[in-house]
């Protein structure tokens, strides 16, 4: 047990299993008492069960740590506010959000259906926004009547699909790029209250991407997903200070940070634009591109 997060208190959803349930143990083992909240669903996030979360209470406890169980759906509000004030009523505060719970529905746009799409933007970005606009809400508050800056980390789980937007991901990958410009705004607004906001966009074995058609790509060893938990304490730890608003891609020992979106070429016109005139001043740009098939880029290797 190490001590870098000694007597912070943390909240991780989706904690039950996967990156969550290491990201929970990972921040236990620097001494952070957690609130492990988790709705315990199966893979494409129907059912329930408490038993996921109250086996990572117990091992937490067993290696002598500080847990309680929170269970509720993350897409609730309610439930959000629930799980919060169970950190705040029982360990007396908060200082460490991880929002980390969801789920993958993956489909081309022919085959994905509403629910499909309603449902896993629920679970990530709804999922995020209640959590984050609870803890943002408490953390002002406290700081205003502390007259000074609190001690708040947030990390976002994000996806590299939010950049390269595959195919067979449209809703998961809409969901994770909304999950990014969420927290990118909420970072300019809460640096000023001490509270800083990462996005961790992971690769690991869990059973999300061993249910995959690339589950092969994650049974290597740098794929293990305890790889996932160390820059999860850094970003939460006082030696990430300054470290706001950012986006890392994260598996093994590499860490890749995301390079900011740029404007690309401008192309102005001395009149009201008319198709003739766009498509004469665009035809150099366009020459010789295809249209886009890979997303923004390549993924980092
Ligand atoms: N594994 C990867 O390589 C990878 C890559 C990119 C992003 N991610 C992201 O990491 C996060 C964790 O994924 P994982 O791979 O550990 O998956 P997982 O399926 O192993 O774990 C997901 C957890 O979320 C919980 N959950 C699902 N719906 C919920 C709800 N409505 N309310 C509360 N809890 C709910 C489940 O009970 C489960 O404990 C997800 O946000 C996922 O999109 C994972």
């Amino acid at each position: 047990m190490g001590n870098l997060l000694e007597g912070k208190v943390a909240v991780v959803t989706g904690a039950g299993t996967g990156l969550g349930k290491i990201e929970a143990l990972a921040l236990a083992k620097e001494g952070a008492r957690v609130v492990v909240t988790d709705l315990g669903t199966a893979g494409d996030g129907t059912g329930s069960s408490q038993d996921p979360a109250n086996q990572v209470v117990e091992e937490i406890k067993e290696m002598g740590g500080e847990a309680v169980a929170a269970f509720g759906d993350v897409g609730e509000f309610k439930d959000a506010e629930a799980a919060i004030n169970k950190a705040i009523d029982t360990f007396g505060d908060l200082n460490i959000l991880v929002n980390n719970a969801g789920f993958g529905r993956d489909k081309t746009i022919f085959k994905l259906t509403e629910d499909d799409w309603d449902s896993v933007i629920r679970v990530h970005l709804k999922g995020h926004y209640n959590h984050i606009k609870v803890a943002c809400d408490y953390w002002r508050n406290k700081s205003k009547a502390d007259g000074g800056p609190v001690y708040g980390r947030m990390i976002s789980t994000g996806s590299e699909a939010f950049m390269f937007a595959p195919l067979g991901q449209p809703n998961y990958a809409a969901a994770k790029a909304g999950v990014v410009a969420l927290s990118m705004s909420t970072a300019q607004v809460m640096g000023r209250y001490g509270v800083n906001i990462n996005v961790v966009c992971p690769r690991a074995r869990t059973r999300m991407t061993m249910d995959s058609p690339f589950a092969e790509i994650f049974e290597v060893p740098e794929m293990d997903p305890e790889h996932i938990g160390h820059p999860i304490v850094w970003l939460c730890s006082p030696l990430a200070e300054k470290i706001s608003g950012y986006v890392f891609v994260c598996w093994g020992r590499q860490i890749t940070i995301v390079e900011r979106p740029n404007m690309d070429t401008k192309i102005e016109n001395d009149a009201d634009w008319t198709p003739e005139s766009l498509t004469e001043k665009t035809a150099d740009y366009f020459k010789d591109r295809q249209p886009v098939t890979d997303g923004f880029s390549v993924p980092p290797q």
